[in-house]
């Protein structure tokens, strides 16, 4: 594996990993994408296999142009149409009935594909000389944190991996808003920083109410919808602003060792992270954070619940799978 600062050479020789069936990873601006030729069928095998995860679960298609959409996709709803044209390159995702070059490979046996077109300067330009669908889940382990930047991802594979492009840091940092145009009223599948209201305004629809707040009515077809996704390995708990203090100090007392990521210092605790108040920068900084706490090997990671509002919903998902790892350990499926 070789990391590579974005050149023009670089790009070049990642295209040519891609074309010959290899496995590169790139910066989006939400989280790193693990990159495989999507109408390669080997390198989809290898992508699945480098990351650990279960055959039946789909990845989404990144593509530089929606010129490339029909490529993809039997047909686009109006309304999709309409976020596609106001919202890409950005941090969305669509799920839309399938084309037959969309393979089962990629769509996890589904009659619907995901597709975006990522707003990062070195995710366009490989994808742009690349000249087709890229094949991209989060650069990470089935079930680890998803990786904001190249060293994450290194520190994740070896030579299963040719070449990360190194892009700097994430912006957004948290995975795509993904929405789903395969059933009858379009809805939300994943939470992320494209609010449900901009949604609903651009595209002139109502989308089915919060299915993916709740884990029981959600797809284990979609691995982010799986309840603990996203976890890290030392158990993390979610704990409101008023009983920090009080938490942190039973925890203490009793032998453990504490890390915190809370918005404000508690007054006793080995190791603290401070949170924005700003969700932009709190999900900017969420999986770097989550990481550095999880090397402290602690006993423990408390998290300080985030405020309510849309704008925080994306946070508050990732870390509510994030922490219930703790009610079923076996969830996280770390060793996969
Ligand atoms: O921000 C992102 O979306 C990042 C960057 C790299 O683009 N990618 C990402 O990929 O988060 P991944 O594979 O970790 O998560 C994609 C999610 C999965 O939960 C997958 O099941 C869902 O999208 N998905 C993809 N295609 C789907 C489909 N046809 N139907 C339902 N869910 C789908
Ligand atoms: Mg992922």
């Amino acid at each position: 594996m070789k990391i590579l600062a974005p050149s023009p050479a670089a790009i070049s020789e990642a295209v040519e990993a891609l074309k010959q069936g290899a496995l590169v990873a790139f910066p989006t601006e939400t989280v790193y994408g693990l990159g495989a030729s999507a109408v390669d069928a080997n390198a989809l095998k290898r992508l699945y296999a480098a990351k650990g995860r279960p055959a039946e679960h789909p990845v989404i298609v990144h593509l530089a142009d929606t010129d490339q959409l029909s490529d993809w996709v039997l047909h686009i709803p109006p309304a999709a149409m309409r976020l596609a044209q106001s919202l890409w390159p950005g941090p969305m995702t669509l799920i839309l009935p399938r084309s037959v070059r969309a393979q089962d490979a990629v769509t996890g046996g589904q009659n619907s594909v995901g597709v975006r077109i990522p707003n990062h300067p070195v995710a366009l330009e490989l994808l742009k000389s690349f000249g087709d669908g890229v094949a991209a889940p989060s650069a990470n382990k089935f079930g680890q944190l998803s990786p904001t930047n190249a060293t994450d991802v290194a520190s994740e594979f070896r030579d299963e991996l040719a070449i990360v492009l190194d892009g700097g840091p994430c912006d957004v940092g948290i995975e795509s808003t993904i929405i789903d145009f395969s059933q009858e009223q379009p809805r939300i599948l994943r939470p992320g920083m494209i609010l449900p209201e901009q949604i609903e305004l651009i595209a002139g629809i109502k989308l089915q109410a919060g299915l993916w707040a709740s884990s029981k009515t959600e797809s284990t077809r979609v691995p982010g919808g799986l309840p603990s996704h996203y976890a890290p390995n030392t158990p993390l708990e979610i704990v409101s602003g008023e009983k920090l203090e009080e938490s942190v100090r039973s925890r203490l007392e009793s032998g453990k060792r504490v890390c915190v990521l809370s918005f404000r210092q508690p007054e006793r605790s080995a190791v603290w992270v401070a949170a924005s108040n700003t969700a932009n920068v709190y999900a900017r900084q969420l999986y770097s954070n989550l990481r550095k706490l999880d090397q402290q090997r602690a006993d423990v990671i408390l998290v300080e619940a985030v405020p309510t509002g849309s704008d925080w919903d994306g946070i508050s998902d990732r870390l509510r799978r994030a922490a219930s790892k703790i009610a079923n350990p076996k969830d996280g499926q770390h060793d996969k």
